[in-house]
Protein backbone atom coordinates (compact mmCIF):
# COMPACT_ATOMS: atom_id res chain seq x y z
CA UNK A 1 0.00 0.00 0.00
CA UNK A 2 1.37 3.53 -0.69
CA UNK A 3 2.35 5.54 2.08
CA UNK A 4 -0.28 8.23 3.51
CA UNK A 5 0.09 11.74 2.98
CA UNK A 6 0.00 13.42 6.36
CA UNK A 7 -1.98 16.07 5.16
CA UNK A 8 -4.82 14.22 3.23
CA UNK A 9 -5.28 11.78 6.20
CA UNK A 10 -8.65 11.75 7.72
CA UNK A 11 -9.71 14.89 5.40
CA UNK A 12 -13.06 14.91 4.06
CA UNK A 13 -12.38 15.69 0.62
CA UNK A 14 -15.89 16.08 -2.04
CA UNK A 15 -14.63 16.33 -5.28
CA UNK A 16 -16.94 17.40 -7.58
CA UNK A 17 -16.50 15.70 -11.27
CA UNK A 18 -18.36 17.20 -14.20
CA UNK A 19 -18.88 16.10 -18.38
CA UNK A 20 -15.62 16.70 -19.54
CA UNK A 21 -13.29 13.67 -21.54
CA UNK A 22 -10.57 14.49 -18.47
CA UNK A 23 -13.23 12.59 -16.03
CA UNK A 24 -10.51 10.04 -16.61
CA UNK A 25 -7.97 12.05 -14.59
CA UNK A 26 -11.00 12.39 -12.20
CA UNK A 27 -10.67 8.70 -11.33
CA UNK A 28 -6.83 8.46 -10.76
CA UNK A 29 -7.64 11.51 -8.58
CA UNK A 30 -9.90 10.07 -6.24
CA UNK A 31 -8.01 7.01 -5.95
CA UNK A 32 -4.43 8.83 -5.32
CA UNK A 33 -6.20 10.81 -2.36
CA UNK A 34 -8.31 7.70 -1.13
CA UNK A 35 -4.64 5.94 -0.80
CA UNK A 36 -3.22 8.92 0.67
CA UNK A 37 -5.70 9.01 3.53
CA UNK A 38 -9.10 10.99 2.74
CA UNK A 39 -12.36 10.00 2.99
CA UNK A 40 -13.15 11.22 -0.85
CA UNK A 41 -16.66 11.68 -1.61
CA UNK A 42 -17.72 12.16 -5.19
CA UNK A 43 -20.35 13.93 -6.98
CA UNK A 44 -20.89 13.61 -10.40
CA UNK A 45 -23.06 15.77 -12.77
CA UNK A 46 -25.35 14.28 -15.24
CA UNK A 47 -22.74 15.08 -18.20
CA UNK A 48 -20.38 13.51 -16.03
CA UNK A 49 -22.08 10.00 -16.09
CA UNK A 50 -22.19 10.32 -20.25
CA UNK A 51 -17.98 10.05 -20.23
CA UNK A 52 -17.34 7.43 -16.95
CA UNK A 53 -20.18 5.21 -14.56
CA UNK A 54 -20.14 6.42 -10.72
CA UNK A 55 -19.48 2.92 -9.85
CA UNK A 56 -15.73 3.66 -11.40
CA UNK A 57 -15.81 6.33 -8.42
CA UNK A 58 -17.62 3.71 -5.77
CA UNK A 59 -14.94 1.42 -6.48
CA UNK A 60 -11.54 3.58 -6.26
CA UNK A 61 -12.81 5.31 -3.17
CA UNK A 62 -14.87 2.64 -1.05
CA UNK A 63 -17.64 4.86 -0.90
CA UNK A 64 -21.21 5.80 -2.23
CA UNK A 65 -21.60 8.14 -5.38
CA UNK A 66 -23.67 11.18 -5.68
CA UNK A 67 -25.51 11.83 -8.73
CA UNK A 68 -28.96 13.37 -7.96
CA UNK A 69 -30.67 16.02 -5.56
CA UNK A 70 -33.60 13.62 -5.40
CA UNK A 71 -32.44 10.26 -4.54
CA UNK A 72 -29.58 10.95 -2.94
CA UNK A 73 -31.49 9.57 0.47
CA UNK A 74 -30.37 5.76 -1.32
CA UNK A 75 -26.68 6.44 -1.21
CA UNK A 76 -26.93 7.25 2.17
CA UNK A 77 -28.64 10.32 2.94
CA UNK A 78 -31.95 11.41 3.99
CA UNK A 79 -32.78 13.50 0.57
CA UNK A 80 -34.09 16.02 2.69
CA UNK A 81 -30.42 16.34 3.86
CA UNK A 82 -28.44 15.50 0.92
CA UNK A 83 -27.49 19.07 -0.34
CA UNK A 84 -26.55 20.44 2.79
CA UNK A 85 -25.50 17.44 4.80
CA UNK A 86 -22.64 16.66 1.85
CA UNK A 87 -21.09 19.90 2.42
CA UNK A 88 -21.33 19.83 6.27
CA UNK A 89 -18.12 18.99 7.90
CA UNK A 90 -16.35 18.98 4.33
CA UNK A 91 -12.64 20.20 4.75
CA UNK A 92 -12.61 21.03 1.17
CA UNK A 93 -14.80 21.05 -2.21
CA UNK A 94 -12.53 20.03 -5.46
CA UNK A 95 -14.44 20.34 -8.95
CA UNK A 96 -12.08 18.73 -10.92
CA UNK A 97 -12.55 18.55 -14.04
CA UNK A 98 -14.60 21.56 -14.02
CA UNK A 99 -16.52 22.47 -17.20
CA UNK A 100 -17.23 25.86 -18.56
CA UNK A 101 -20.65 25.10 -17.93
CA UNK A 102 -20.52 24.44 -14.20
CA UNK A 103 -18.20 27.82 -13.71
CA UNK A 104 -20.85 29.41 -14.96
CA UNK A 105 -23.22 28.46 -13.00
CA UNK A 106 -21.37 28.25 -9.71
CA UNK A 107 -20.45 31.53 -10.78
CA UNK A 108 -23.79 32.45 -10.91
CA UNK A 109 -25.34 31.19 -8.11
CA UNK A 110 -27.36 28.43 -10.10
CA UNK A 111 -28.78 25.88 -7.85
CA UNK A 112 -30.36 22.54 -9.87
CA UNK A 113 -28.16 20.01 -9.13
CA UNK A 114 -26.59 17.93 -6.22
CA UNK A 115 -23.10 19.89 -7.19
CA UNK A 116 -24.37 23.60 -7.76
CA UNK A 117 -26.38 23.48 -4.60
CA UNK A 118 -23.46 21.65 -2.41
CA UNK A 119 -21.16 24.30 -3.37
CA UNK A 120 -23.94 26.43 -2.50
CA UNK A 121 -24.31 25.22 1.10
CA UNK A 122 -20.89 24.07 1.46
CA UNK A 123 -18.35 26.46 3.86
CA UNK A 124 -15.02 24.94 3.21
CA UNK A 125 -12.97 26.45 0.74
CA UNK A 126 -13.43 25.48 -2.97
CA UNK A 127 -11.12 24.55 -5.12
CA UNK A 128 -11.25 24.70 -8.99
CA UNK A 129 -9.72 23.11 -11.56
CA UNK A 130 -11.18 23.83 -15.08
CA UNK A 131 -10.97 21.71 -18.53
CA UNK A 132 -11.92 22.45 -21.74
CA UNK A 133 -11.04 22.49 -25.14
CA UNK A 134 -10.34 24.38 -28.26
CA UNK A 135 -10.25 28.00 -27.20
CA UNK A 136 -12.63 27.89 -24.66
CA UNK A 137 -10.79 28.50 -21.51
CA UNK A 138 -9.32 31.81 -23.14
CA UNK A 139 -13.05 33.67 -23.96
CA UNK A 140 -13.70 36.52 -21.79
CA UNK A 141 -16.92 35.17 -20.72
CA UNK A 142 -15.01 32.44 -19.24
CA UNK A 143 -12.35 34.41 -17.48
CA UNK A 144 -15.00 36.81 -16.12
CA UNK A 145 -16.65 33.63 -14.65
CA UNK A 146 -13.33 32.66 -12.76
CA UNK A 147 -12.59 36.05 -11.62
CA UNK A 148 -15.82 36.22 -9.89
CA UNK A 149 -15.44 32.92 -8.31
CA UNK A 150 -12.22 33.69 -7.26
CA UNK A 151 -13.26 37.43 -5.93
CA UNK A 152 -15.24 34.87 -3.53
CA UNK A 153 -12.15 33.15 -2.21
CA UNK A 154 -12.42 30.18 -4.77
CA UNK A 155 -8.62 28.70 -5.26
CA UNK A 156 -7.47 27.86 -8.90
CA UNK A 157 -6.08 25.36 -10.52
CA UNK A 158 -4.66 26.92 -13.76
CA UNK A 159 -5.35 24.31 -16.90
CA UNK A 160 -2.25 23.72 -18.95
CA UNK A 161 -1.02 23.99 -22.67
CA UNK A 162 -1.27 20.89 -24.92
CA UNK A 163 -3.52 18.75 -27.37
CA UNK A 164 -6.83 18.10 -27.03
CA UNK A 165 -9.13 15.53 -27.63
CA UNK A 166 -10.52 17.43 -30.25
CA UNK A 167 -7.09 17.53 -31.96
CA UNK A 168 -6.53 21.66 -31.72
CA UNK A 169 -3.80 22.98 -28.91
CA UNK A 170 -4.02 25.10 -26.48
CA UNK A 171 -4.92 25.84 -22.89
CA UNK A 172 -7.55 24.04 -21.09
CA UNK A 173 -5.56 20.68 -20.32
CA UNK A 174 -6.57 19.34 -16.72
CA UNK A 175 -3.11 18.58 -15.30
CA UNK A 176 -1.81 15.35 -13.89
CA UNK A 177 -2.76 13.67 -10.65
CA UNK A 178 0.24 14.83 -8.74
CA UNK A 179 -0.11 18.16 -9.68
CA UNK A 180 -3.38 18.65 -8.51
CA UNK A 181 -2.91 16.79 -5.52
CA UNK A 182 0.38 19.48 -4.72
CA UNK A 183 -2.52 22.41 -5.14
CA UNK A 184 -5.09 20.23 -2.81
CA UNK A 185 -2.39 19.99 0.09
CA UNK A 186 -1.89 24.07 -0.51
CA UNK A 187 -5.20 24.65 0.18
CA UNK A 188 -5.41 22.26 2.95
CA UNK A 189 -2.38 23.75 4.68
CA UNK A 190 -2.93 27.16 4.28
CA UNK A 191 -3.36 27.79 8.04
CA UNK A 192 -0.87 25.84 9.11
CA UNK A 193 2.42 26.58 11.47
CA UNK A 194 4.20 28.14 8.59
CA UNK A 195 1.56 30.45 7.77
CA UNK A 196 2.69 33.86 6.34
CA UNK A 197 6.41 32.82 6.49
CA UNK A 198 9.45 32.75 4.19
CA UNK A 199 10.98 29.56 4.08
CA UNK A 200 14.40 29.24 2.02
CA UNK A 201 15.61 25.00 1.31
CA UNK A 202 18.63 23.87 -0.07
CA UNK A 203 19.10 20.72 -1.38
CA UNK A 204 21.43 18.31 -3.28
CA UNK A 205 24.75 18.55 -3.61
CA UNK A 206 26.59 20.87 -5.66
CA UNK A 207 28.87 20.43 -8.67
CA UNK A 208 32.38 21.97 -8.75
CA UNK A 209 33.52 21.70 -12.35
CA UNK A 210 37.17 21.29 -12.92
CA UNK A 211 36.69 21.50 -17.28
CA UNK A 212 33.70 21.69 -19.57
CA UNK A 213 32.73 18.54 -19.14
CA UNK A 214 33.83 17.03 -15.89
CA UNK A 215 33.14 18.43 -11.76
CA UNK A 216 33.32 17.28 -8.51
CA UNK A 217 30.28 16.32 -6.39
CA UNK A 218 28.79 13.73 -3.84
CA UNK A 219 26.12 11.27 -3.48
CA UNK A 220 23.54 13.50 -2.06
CA UNK A 221 20.36 12.93 -3.75
CA UNK A 222 18.05 15.82 -2.75
CA UNK A 223 15.46 14.00 -1.54
CA UNK A 224 15.89 15.12 1.81
CA UNK A 225 15.72 18.54 1.01
CA UNK A 226 12.59 18.16 -1.11
CA UNK A 227 11.07 16.76 1.40
CA UNK A 228 11.46 19.75 3.78
CA UNK A 229 9.84 21.79 0.86
CA UNK A 230 6.83 19.76 0.23
CA UNK A 231 6.81 20.02 4.51
CA UNK A 232 6.90 23.53 4.28
CA UNK A 233 4.17 24.33 1.58
CA UNK A 234 1.33 21.53 4.02
CA UNK A 235 2.20 24.26 6.52
CA UNK A 236 1.48 26.57 5.09
CA UNK A 237 4.21 28.73 4.10
CA UNK A 238 3.72 32.19 2.21
CA UNK A 239 6.63 30.85 -0.06
CA UNK A 240 9.22 28.29 -0.19
CA UNK A 241 12.30 28.64 -2.40
CA UNK A 242 14.12 25.38 -3.46
CA UNK A 243 18.16 26.38 -4.35
CA UNK A 244 18.61 23.30 -5.53
CA UNK A 245 22.13 21.37 -6.43
CA UNK A 246 19.73 18.02 -7.16
CA UNK A 247 18.58 16.77 -10.40
CA UNK A 248 15.68 14.61 -11.52
CA UNK A 249 13.12 15.44 -8.76
CA UNK A 250 10.14 16.70 -8.97
CA UNK A 251 10.02 20.37 -7.48
CA UNK A 252 6.90 20.23 -5.25
CA UNK A 253 3.73 22.60 -6.26
CA UNK A 254 3.94 25.92 -5.00
CA UNK A 255 8.08 26.17 -4.30
CA UNK A 256 10.05 28.66 -6.85
CA UNK A 257 12.68 26.14 -7.91
CA UNK A 258 16.19 28.12 -7.97
CA UNK A 259 18.86 25.10 -9.94
CA UNK A 260 22.36 25.99 -9.00
CA UNK A 261 25.20 24.15 -9.91
CA UNK A 262 28.21 24.96 -7.40
CA UNK A 263 28.66 25.98 -3.94
CA UNK A 264 29.85 29.48 -4.77
CA UNK A 265 26.57 29.63 -7.08
CA UNK A 266 24.57 28.19 -4.11
CA UNK A 267 26.21 31.15 -1.78
CA UNK A 268 24.99 33.75 -4.17
CA UNK A 269 21.51 31.96 -4.11
CA UNK A 270 21.29 31.85 -0.12
CA UNK A 271 22.46 35.21 0.43
CA UNK A 272 19.52 36.79 -2.13
CA UNK A 273 16.66 35.38 -0.64
CA UNK A 274 17.53 34.31 2.76
CA UNK A 275 18.48 38.19 3.29
CA UNK A 276 14.23 38.22 3.76
CA UNK A 277 13.38 34.60 4.88
CA UNK A 278 11.99 33.54 7.74
CA UNK A 279 13.27 30.19 8.35
CA UNK A 280 16.41 28.84 6.18
CA UNK A 281 16.60 25.30 5.72
CA UNK A 282 20.33 24.15 4.90
CA UNK A 283 20.14 20.89 3.74
CA UNK A 284 21.96 20.60 0.64
CA UNK A 285 25.51 18.63 0.74
CA UNK A 286 27.63 21.87 -0.21
CA UNK A 287 31.30 20.64 -1.77
CA UNK A 288 33.83 21.04 0.72
CA UNK A 289 36.13 21.47 -2.25
CA UNK A 290 36.57 23.01 -5.38
CA UNK A 291 39.22 23.98 -8.24
CA UNK A 292 39.99 27.87 -8.02
CA UNK A 293 40.75 27.57 -11.59
CA UNK A 294 38.26 25.89 -13.88
CA UNK A 295 40.10 25.03 -17.06
CA UNK A 296 38.60 26.25 -20.11
CA UNK A 297 39.17 23.43 -22.08
CA UNK A 298 38.95 19.64 -21.55
CA UNK A 299 41.60 18.54 -20.16
CA UNK A 300 43.38 15.99 -22.70
CA UNK A 301 45.45 13.01 -21.44
CA UNK A 302 49.05 12.61 -22.91
CA UNK A 303 49.24 10.12 -26.13
CA UNK A 304 52.41 9.52 -25.53
CA UNK A 305 53.00 8.69 -21.41
CA UNK A 306 51.13 7.37 -18.76
CA UNK A 307 51.31 10.07 -16.46
CA UNK A 308 47.98 11.17 -14.02
CA UNK A 309 46.79 13.90 -13.23
CA UNK A 310 47.23 16.17 -10.37
CA UNK A 311 44.36 18.63 -9.32
CA UNK A 312 45.13 21.24 -6.44
CA UNK A 313 41.90 21.82 -4.94
CA UNK A 314 40.82 24.82 -2.62
CA UNK A 315 37.77 25.42 0.59
CA UNK A 316 34.66 26.80 -0.51
CA UNK A 317 32.95 29.23 0.63
CA UNK A 318 31.03 27.89 3.92
CA UNK A 319 27.57 29.03 3.44
CA UNK A 320 26.29 28.86 6.89
CA UNK A 321 29.04 30.89 8.67
CA UNK A 322 28.37 33.64 5.82
CA UNK A 323 24.81 33.02 6.95
CA UNK A 324 25.74 33.40 10.55
CA UNK A 325 28.05 36.64 10.25
CA UNK A 326 25.26 38.45 8.38
CA UNK A 327 22.25 37.34 10.38
CA UNK A 328 24.24 38.89 13.19
CA UNK A 329 23.73 42.58 11.36
CA UNK A 330 20.47 41.97 9.95
CA UNK A 331 19.05 39.06 12.57
CA UNK A 332 17.52 37.46 9.28
CA UNK A 333 16.71 35.03 8.87
CA UNK A 334 15.08 34.47 12.07
CA UNK A 335 15.66 30.45 12.23
CA UNK A 336 18.31 28.71 10.75
CA UNK A 337 18.49 24.89 10.45
CA UNK A 338 21.68 23.03 9.58
CA UNK A 339 22.12 19.28 8.68
CA UNK A 340 25.38 16.87 9.36
CA UNK A 341 26.59 14.15 8.03
CA UNK A 342 28.96 11.85 9.76
CA UNK A 343 30.65 8.60 9.96
CA UNK A 344 32.09 9.03 13.70
CA UNK A 345 31.33 11.07 16.54
CA UNK A 346 28.30 11.66 15.27
CA UNK A 347 26.96 13.81 18.57
CA UNK A 348 30.05 15.59 19.18
CA UNK A 349 30.74 16.21 15.86
CA UNK A 350 27.44 17.60 15.69
CA UNK A 351 27.46 19.69 18.70
CA UNK A 352 30.41 21.50 17.68
CA UNK A 353 29.19 22.40 14.26
CA UNK A 354 25.41 23.64 15.99
CA UNK A 355 27.87 25.96 17.74
CA UNK A 356 30.42 26.74 15.29
CA UNK A 357 27.92 27.58 12.64
CA UNK A 358 25.48 29.65 14.67
CA UNK A 359 22.51 27.07 14.11
CA UNK A 360 19.45 26.98 16.22
CA UNK A 361 18.70 23.25 15.46
CA UNK A 362 20.86 20.84 13.95
CA UNK A 363 19.83 17.56 12.39
CA UNK A 364 22.78 14.75 12.24
CA UNK A 365 22.25 11.58 10.63
CA UNK A 366 25.27 8.92 10.59
CA UNK A 367 25.88 8.15 6.96
CA UNK A 368 27.46 4.86 7.41
CA UNK A 369 23.99 3.05 8.29
CA UNK A 370 22.76 1.58 5.09
CA UNK A 371 18.82 2.43 5.86
CA UNK A 372 20.11 6.34 6.41
CA UNK A 373 21.50 9.13 4.92
CA UNK A 374 22.58 9.63 1.02
CA UNK A 375 20.01 8.29 -1.66
CA UNK A 376 18.01 5.99 -0.13
CA UNK A 377 14.17 7.26 1.10
CA UNK A 378 14.51 6.43 4.88
CA UNK A 379 16.90 8.31 7.39
CA UNK A 380 17.28 8.03 11.21
CA UNK A 381 18.42 11.49 12.80
CA UNK A 382 18.58 13.17 16.01
CA UNK A 383 17.63 16.67 15.83
CA UNK A 384 19.84 18.71 18.67
CA UNK A 385 18.83 22.58 19.15
CA UNK A 386 20.51 25.40 20.81
CA UNK A 387 20.06 24.75 24.36
CA UNK A 388 22.02 21.44 24.68
CA UNK A 389 18.27 19.42 23.99
CA UNK A 390 18.33 16.11 21.75
CA UNK A 391 15.35 14.62 19.76
CA UNK A 392 16.20 11.02 18.00
CA UNK A 393 14.08 9.64 15.48
CA UNK A 394 14.02 5.94 14.86
CA UNK A 395 14.13 4.95 11.32
CA UNK A 396 11.58 6.41 9.32
CA UNK A 397 11.02 8.44 6.09
CA UNK A 398 12.15 11.43 4.56
CA UNK A 399 9.08 12.96 4.31
CA UNK A 400 8.15 12.09 8.30
CA UNK A 401 11.86 13.19 9.36
CA UNK A 402 10.76 16.68 7.10
CA UNK A 403 7.02 16.91 8.53
CA UNK A 404 8.79 16.71 12.36
CA UNK A 405 11.88 19.31 11.47
CA UNK A 406 9.46 21.61 10.44
CA UNK A 407 7.06 21.40 13.23
CA UNK A 408 9.88 22.08 15.58
CA UNK A 409 11.54 25.32 13.55
CA UNK A 410 8.09 26.59 13.68
CA UNK A 411 7.93 26.11 16.91
CA UNK A 412 10.64 28.52 17.45
CA UNK A 413 9.68 30.75 14.78
CA UNK A 414 6.13 31.17 17.22
CA UNK A 415 8.43 31.34 20.15
CA UNK A 416 10.14 34.20 18.86
CA UNK A 417 7.10 36.00 17.77
CA UNK A 418 5.63 35.40 21.47
CA UNK A 419 8.61 36.68 23.15
N1 LIG B 1 27.61 23.74 4.65
C1 LIG B 1 27.71 25.03 4.17
N2 LIG B 1 28.78 25.38 3.39
C2 LIG B 1 29.76 24.50 3.11
C3 LIG B 1 29.67 23.18 3.64
C4 LIG B 1 28.59 22.84 4.41
O1 LIG B 1 26.82 25.84 4.43
N3 LIG B 1 30.76 24.86 2.35
C5 LIG B 1 26.45 23.39 5.48
C6 LIG B 1 25.67 22.17 5.02
O2 LIG B 1 24.64 22.52 4.14
C7 LIG B 1 25.12 21.60 6.32
C8 LIG B 1 26.17 21.99 7.34
O3 LIG B 1 26.91 23.07 6.75
O4 LIG B 1 23.88 22.19 6.69
C9 LIG B 1 27.11 20.91 7.73
O5 LIG B 1 27.64 20.30 6.57
P1 LIG B 1 28.76 19.17 6.69
O6 LIG B 1 29.23 18.80 5.32
O7 LIG B 1 28.25 18.07 7.59
O8 LIG B 1 29.86 19.93 7.52
P2 LIG B 1 31.13 20.73 7.12
O9 LIG B 1 31.00 22.10 7.65
O10 LIG B 1 31.44 20.58 5.68
O11 LIG B 1 32.22 19.98 8.01
P3 LIG B 1 32.97 18.57 7.77
O12 LIG B 1 32.86 18.24 6.31
O13 LIG B 1 34.34 18.85 8.21
O14 LIG B 1 32.26 17.56 8.64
Amino acid sequence: MAETITILENKRILLGVTGSIAVYKAADLASKLTQAGAQVDVIMTEAAQRFVTPLTFQSVTGRPVYTSLWDAGGEGLPTHIAHVGLGEGADLLVIAPCTANTLARLAHGHADDLLSVTALAARCPLVIAPAMDGGMYSQEVVQFNLRILQGRGALLIEPEEGRFASGLVGKGRLPETLTLIGHIRRALGRDGALKGRKVVVTAGGTREPIDPVRFISNRSSGKQGYALAQAALDAGAQTVTLISAARGLPTPVGADLIPVGSAAEMLYAVLTFAASADLLLMAAAVADFMLPDVSTHKIKKREDGDEGLTLTLARTPDILTVVKNRRAETGMPRVVVGFAAESHNLLANAQAKLIRKGLDLLVANDITAPDAGFEVDTNRIIILDADGGQEALDLTTKTRAAERIIARAAALLSDQSGS
